[in-house]
């Protein structure tokens, strides 16, 4: 399969702090990749660069052969990279099917235009459309706010989605889901990706979720990555197990007996 996006080098600092160095990273068409790693170890960092947001201190990141380096966000979208957010980008007051409608009609890059109708047949139908492929129809007319998180998310997705990137970068999709919705919410999500032929990289904290989904993973740990191998292979690496599972395993334990106190 033909490579889709290639790092090379790529580091970012933040003054001392080191987010990311010599991040190697190659992707293939239509691949569903899980990115692990304890808070602080540079996933968001390293999406944030891929998606424009922000400009790497070093290195190369090419699209398709295309260097993204210096591109605005807005820019990189269009070059059909999208992304969903560790905390849902919605408009909370505006009701689900009107989100919806605002993601269609930024179609292409298209900055949001308050003097051009939102509701036109095409856009309408484009965007239940949308909401059905991601089961969340019924809540069309629900206001954002109103709604759990599982249904957030898949909105949030959605709306990445409808731009039909073929890069889709999804940071902690289940982060802030009631454990009994989160494999129903992936089950959605990769699906449509996968009907799509988008490739996916999806940060996931839970390796049950990551050992469902991803058929191959990068494990990222203080800024480097130290595996990137099929899902099995990485999640046995000695160094996967001591420094992101075990502390996963004890992130899980701490919390797990926090909500025993409560
Ligand atoms: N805007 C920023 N300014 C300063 N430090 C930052 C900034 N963003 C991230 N960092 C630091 O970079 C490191 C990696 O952060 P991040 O990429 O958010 O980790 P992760 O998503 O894996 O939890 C952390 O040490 C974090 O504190
Ligand atoms: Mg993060």
């Amino acid at each position: 399969m033909s490579i889709i996006l290639e790092t090379r080098d790529l580091a970012k600092s933040f003054g001392a702090v080191t987010a990311a160095a010599n991040i190697n990273v190659t992707i293939h068409e239509g691949e569903i990749v899980g990115v692990i790693g304890s808070n602080g170890a540079g996933k968001t960092t390293f999406i944030n660069m891929v998606t424009g947001y922000l400009k790497p201190s070093q290195g190369s990141i090419l699209f398709r052969g295309k260097e993204m380096v210096g591109l605005s966000p807005r820019q990189v979208t269009r070059e059909g990279i999208c992304r969903s957010f560790q905390v849902a980008q919605l408009f909370p007051e505006l009701s689900v099917l009107e989100n919806m409608l605002i993601a269609c009609s930024m179609l292409g890059g298209n900055l949001f235009n308050p003097f051009s109708p939102l509701k036109t047949k095409a856009n309408l139908q484009a965007a239940q459309a949308a909401l059905d492929d991601y089961l969340i129809g019924e809540y069309a007319h629900a206001p954002v706010s109103t709604l759990p998180q599982g249904v957030r998310k898949l909105l949030d997705i959605a709306m990445a989605m409808v731009g039909r990137p073929s890069l889709l970068l999804l940071d902690e999709p289940t982060s802030g889901v009631a454990i009994e919705e989160k494999f129903g919410l992936m089950d959605t999500v990769i699906k449509a990706v996968i009907n799509s032929g988008a490739a996916s990289l999806f940060v996931e904290h839970d390796m049950e979720i990551v050992s469902r989904y991803a058929t191959r993973v990068i494990a990222f740990y203080d800024g480097h990555i130290i595996a990137d191998a099929h899902t099995t292979e990485a999640l046995n690496h000695p160094q996967v197990r001591e420094y992101i599972i075990g502390s996963e395993l004890h992130r899980e334990q701490a919390e797990g007996v926090r909500y025993a106190a409560n």
